[in-house]
């Protein structure tokens, strides 16, 4: 850290990091929170989570392509807001399609046609925010008096624009929390690639690169923590919010018994969440990360070097340890209690 009259900004891989930011004392409350993502009902449950969590104030939601198409997410990303009764969240629309390459395919195979397990929420009375989403995290950025954590739960497109559109924002990013990649566990939307950075890797490759304060959440950890039906059966009694999430589960259950061979849920972006709402919840190790950004099979690959921890200053958090049973009650706990409320 320099002095009060010493330098202030200073490059750090491709963006411009400016050293007075940690020099701003944090005010007590809750830490400002951005989720992007591209619902999804790992996405839904995410979202919910965020809402039913005190120390972290969800400020905004930014909306990405992946899981469904762009439109798909916004509108599923204001109902789920809705039926938690925070339709005064802004919701701001993101990219349409990846930096380079067209989405081969969506996952509607894994969340429904619509994203949301078949599931039909009420519409929400809230319009989107008018700004694009890469302006609107800017804004906040730059405007906060406090660092923001932002929970990326998506594929990283609308992360890579902010990088190249407003670095001084990005920046000022306090925790970027990625659902993403895999170390050891391969892929799960082909032999190679976890499907967030399968969506983008030349976003992801970006990101991974730009030397934010990042942490990986991927199949590593995510894989291994399994939400059981005597979970989903807490929430689903605790109140209609509960009931909701728990019917949007049930095609995804029936996915992960056959995908996974899981008996019970693998709620990636939840788990994503919890590390975002609670620093340290997993724990990482700093990575080196590289994304295979070829056109071959490796496509999308995240190639994590494990041979030693890395002190590069791009290094990457990468998660490689989960009490995934502590995991799971935390969710379980704070989604009974949110629905209880509603
Ligand atoms: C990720 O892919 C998406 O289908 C999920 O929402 C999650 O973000 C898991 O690989
Ligand atoms: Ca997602």
């Amino acid at each position: 850290m320099t002095s009060a009259t010493g330098p202030t900004h200073r490059r750090v891989g491709c963006v411009w990091w400016d050293d007075r930011v940690p020099d701003t004392q944090p005010a007590p409350g809750p830490v400002p929170l951005v989720v992007d993502t591209d619902p999804g009902i790992d996405d839904a449950l995410a979202l919910l989570l965020a809402l039913a969590s005190p120390e972290v104030d969800l400020r905004l939601v930014t909306t990405v392509h992946g899981n469904v198409d762009l439109a798909q997410t916004t509108e599923n990303a204001l109902r789920v807001l809705h039926l938690a009764g925070r339709s005064d969240v802004p919701v701001a629309v993101g990219a349409r399609s990846s930096l380079a390459v067209p989405q081969a395919r969506r996952a509607g195979h894994v969340h429904g046609a619509a994203g949301l397990g078949g599931v039909v929420l009420p519409p929400s009375p809230a319009a989107v925010d008018p700004r694009p989403a890469v302006v609107a995290l800017a804004e906040l950025l730059l405007s906060s008096e406090r660092p923001v954590t932002v929970a990326a739960i998506g594929p990283l497109t609308n992360i890579a624009l902010l990088l190249a559109v407003y670095p001084d924002a990005a920046a000022r990013i306090g925790r970027l929390v990625v659902m993403g990649g895999s170390a050891t566990r391969g892929g799960n939307v082909t032999a190679a690639a976890e499907f967030n950075v399968w969506a983008d890797p030349e976003a992801a490759a970006v990101v991974f690169a730009a030397g934010l304060p990042t942490v990986l959440v991927g199949l590593d950890v995510t894989l291994p923590t399994v939400l059981t039906e005597a979970g989903i059966a807490r929430f689903a009694a605790a109140g209609p919010v509960g009931a909701q999430a728990a019917a949007m589960l049930q095609q995804y259950l029936d996915h992960a018994r056959t995908s996974y061979g899981t008996d019970g849920v693998v709620v990636h972006d939840a788990l994503a969440l919890t590390e975002a709402i609670v620093p340290g919840t997993l724990r990482t190790v700093p990575r080196d990360v590289v994304v295979d950004t070829g056109p071959g099979a490796g496509r999308g690959q995240t190639l994590v070097d494990r041979r030693t921890p890395s002190s590069s200053p791009t290094a990457v958090a990468v998660a490689e340890g989960v009490d995934s049973d502590a995991a799971v009650e935390f969710l379980v706990n704070r989604l009974e209690r949110l629905a209880a409320q509603g």
